[in-house]
Order: C-alpha cells, then structure tokens, then sequence
C-alpha cells in the first residue's frame, strides 16, 4: 500500500516508524514531515489546512491510505475532502471531529448518552456567566463550604491553552473577563463551560473505532505542566508512559462499557459516526472514571510510547478503520515491555523560543531507544537544527518502568543543544 501520513510532530513521526513495521506497505509519504520523519518518508511540502490540494495531491500520486495526525486539518473537513473525492483516509469527518473541536458539543453529547463527564454549564455572554459564578458561590457560602476550585474551558480549538483551573473568585472572573469580553482566544473562546473540578489521577485512553465497533489500544499517562510536580504553565505534553499500574483490566474495561461504547454510539445516533482514532483523557476519581476531554486523533506524546509496544500490524488496523471493518480485525498484541518517553523542548517552551539551533548527540543513544523528532530541521549542509518548541521525544523500553525510565533518561543526557530543557520525574510515580 502507498501510505501518506498528515502532520509534522513526534507523534507523526511515531506513526511513520510504526507503518515501517507493516509487510503491506510499500511507499511512505509525510505532509509536511521534519527532520527526522525524512530518514522514514519521503516528505511532501502541502499544507495540511489545504485540504483540497492535500486530496488533489493524494489522487495524483495513488495513495490508497491517507493517516491525518493532528485535530486542526480533521476540524477543517481533510476527511470530508478526501473522501468526496473516494479517498480512503483514517479520521473523522470534521462533523464527528465537534468532539474535539468544541467542548460544549462534546458535553451535551456525553451529558445526554450518560457518559460520566463533569458537570458543566454553557455560556457565550459574559453577565449570565458572571451570574452564575456569583449563583455558585453563594449557594456553597449556604453550606460553609468553597466552590472553588472551578475549571473555565474555551469550546475551541486552542492548542491546550483553552483551559483555567480558577482557584478563587478572583481568578474565575479574570477567565470570564479574558474569554468572554476581551476575546483573548477569538471565536474559540466565545463560548466557554463553567465545569466542576475532579479530583483524582490523569489517564490516557486511545480506541480505534470504525463507527460502530471500539478496540481499545493500551493505557498512558501524559504530563501536560512544564515542570516537575506538574507546576508551570500547560504544554503539549512533556513526557508520558504506558502502561500505567493503576489501569487493571477491570477499570479498562469498565471505561470501554461506560465511557467508549456509549460514546461511539452517540456519535453514530447524532449523525456523525466516528471513524478513526478516539482520545480519551480521563480522570479516574474515586468514583471511577470520568471524561475530562475527548480528543479526535492519536495524542501526543503517549503515541510515541504506545505504538512502540504494539506488536500488531498498524497499516492493517487503519486500513479496516477506514473501510468500516474493524470487526475483522485479530485482537491486539502489545510487547510485555513497558515504555517511558520524555520530551526535550526549546529554553522559553511553552512560550517564546530560539530556533535553528544544531542538535548533536542523537548518534550516540543507546539500541532501541528511540527519538523521535518534533521540532527539527535538516539543513542542506545535513545538519540537525531545532525549529520549534517540543524538539524530540526520547523513548525507551524496558522490563519494568524503572529499568525504561532509567534507561530513557541516560539517552536524554547524550543529546545537546543550547537551552533544552525536560521533566525529570516522568513515570516517576510508577517507582514508588
Ligand atoms: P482538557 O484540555 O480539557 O483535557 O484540560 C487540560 C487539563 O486541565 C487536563 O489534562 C486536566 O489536567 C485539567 N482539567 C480539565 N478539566 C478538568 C476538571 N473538570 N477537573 C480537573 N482538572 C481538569
Ligand atoms: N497529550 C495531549 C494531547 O495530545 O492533546
């Protein structure tokens, strides 16, 4: 199969190093790609928001499989493009991609098909919302206890930036104020969701779903915060690790009945079946699991610790998403080594950066330790320079987390360039 992948990051890069491993595959293409996804696939300079040149592109050439990575070209209708034009492509079309691209869609979907989700209230007019803060803080005023803290979530498409964890009155209403009246995020922050605060541990779940059938793949943990005990600013993810301990077969099962199942159902009943990859980011609390967000397409960084322990063809199990077969498909092999991947990122991640700065090092890491490339660019002289915020992710495999953890973190240090900068405690918490 002639095989084009959509995107640019590590995680894309994860997926073409994946795709390498499949005996169907004969060509690999990646749009735009970087600097290490060349060394895989040949790499394609489209746009992948030109969602008619990228189909246009894909005919030309005889792709019998397009793979789109990131949220933003699933939002603006790529699927829709391609498969108007009878390309197969793995994703959603951009009706069943409102999942992710607009929070309050997602929680009315999940609100009205039961699905556990915090409870969360929608506004798009800045004096209702202020009314219903000041509702709520009277009403726990009442019972001598807080309302705080609340969580205020932009409905669009921002790059994890949609998000404020408000801990007092204070910081509620300068959400409100910069979503809502200064329009901080545009269109995106327009409407917002005042949501309940969940207590509990961070979980990862990816499916592959062809609309009706789910196959569940195995469980991560990301690491969204800059620093070390989750502290600094929100980021795309600084290192993750799979599996986690704590997700026994009992609690994966029980997401796969309350949450996934019931989800894909709802998206089929509501007109919008869901073929592709379907990311939950969970909570699981003391009350069991709750959905914090649903993501359209595989996450990043947990792919890049995922894929690597999947055993099972990827090529074969995209494919029969796209053709709406999954059922065919042979259950899952994953590799009995658990994986631990940390992210290396620009000084100023995740705000501003240097770019073009060499990267060396990356010839000295260990056999079977894997970096895979987000922000990087070869030059035309085959030097390796940054060129964005999250650089690599350096990924390892071992017998037991502390041995992957270990062993990752060794590589780390081999790599240089000026100012990187990453987590030292991923996967930390799996030692104790
Ligand atoms: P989201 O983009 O909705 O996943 O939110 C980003 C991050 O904010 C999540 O990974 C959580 O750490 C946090 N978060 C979002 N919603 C909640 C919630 N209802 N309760 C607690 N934390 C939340
Ligand atoms: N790991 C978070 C994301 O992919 O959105």
């Amino acid at each position: 199969m002639r095989v084009l992948v959509i995107g640019s990051g590590a995680r894309e890069h994860a997926l073409c190093w994946a795709l390498r491993h499949s005996s169907q595959l004969s060509a690999l293409y990646c749009a735009p790609g970087n600097g290490g996804i060349a060394a895989l696939a040949e790499c394609v300079a489209l746009n992948p928001l030109d969602t008619a040149i990228c189909a246009d592109w894909a005919a030309r050439n005889a792709i019998d499989l397009t793979i789109v990575g990131p949220e933003d070209p699933l939002a603006n209708g790529i699927v829709d493009a391609f498969q108007a034009r009878g390309l197969a492509i793995f994703g959603p079309t951009a009706a069943a991609a409102r999942i992710e691209s607009s929070k309050a869609w997602a929680k009315q979907l999940m609100t009205q098909a039961g699905v556990p989700t915090a409870r969360a209230e929608r506004f798009d007019d800045h004096t209702t919302a202020l009314a219903y803060l000041e509702q709520r803080e009277q009403a726990v005023l009442a019972h001598g206890k807080g309302c705080y803290p609340l969580v205020i979530k932009a409905d669009g498409l921002v790059a994890g930036k949609g998000v404020v964890i408000a801990h007092d009155g204070q910081e509620a209403r300068a959400a409100l104020r910069g979503f809502l009246q200064e329009h901080t995020l545009g269109e995106a922050g327009a409407t917002i969701l005042i949501e309940d605060f969940l207590q509990g541990v961070e979980l990862s779940l990816f499916t592959l779903t062809d609309g009706s059938h789910v196959l569940p793949l195995a469980p991560a943990c990301d690491y969204k915060r800059v620093y070390d005990g989750d502290k600094g600013p929100n980021t795309g993810g600084m290192g993750a690790y799979s599996p986690p301990r704590f997700a026994t077969h009992a609690l994966l099962e029980e997401i796969e009945r309350r949450i996934l199942r019931p989800t894909v159902a709802a998206l089929a009943q509501a007109g919008a079946p869901f073929r592709g990859l379907l990311y939950a980011g969970l909570m699981i609390t003391q009350d069991g699991p709750y959905v914090l967000e649903y993501n359209a397409r595989f996450g990043d960084p947990e792919t890049q610790v995922v894929l690597p322990r999947l055993r099972s063809d990827l090529l074969a199990l995209c494919d029969a998403v796209a053709h709406g077969r999954l059922d065919e498909a042979p259950a899952l092999e994953w590799s009995n080594e658990v994986t631990c991947g940390v992210v290396l990122a620009s000084a100023g991640y995740p705000g501003s950066y240097e770019k073009g700065l060499p990267i060396t090092g990356l010839d000295t890491l260990d056999d079977g330790v894997l970096a895979f490339h987000a922000g990087t660019r070869l030059e035309a002289d085959g030097r390796l320079v940054t060129s964005g915020g999250r650089v690599l992710t350096v990924v390892a495999s071992g017998a037991t987390m502390a041995e992957a953890r270990a062993k990752a973190y060794a590589n780390v240090e081999r790599i240089h360039f000026d100012g990187a900068h990453w987590r030292t405690d991923i996967a930390a918490r799996e030692l104790t």
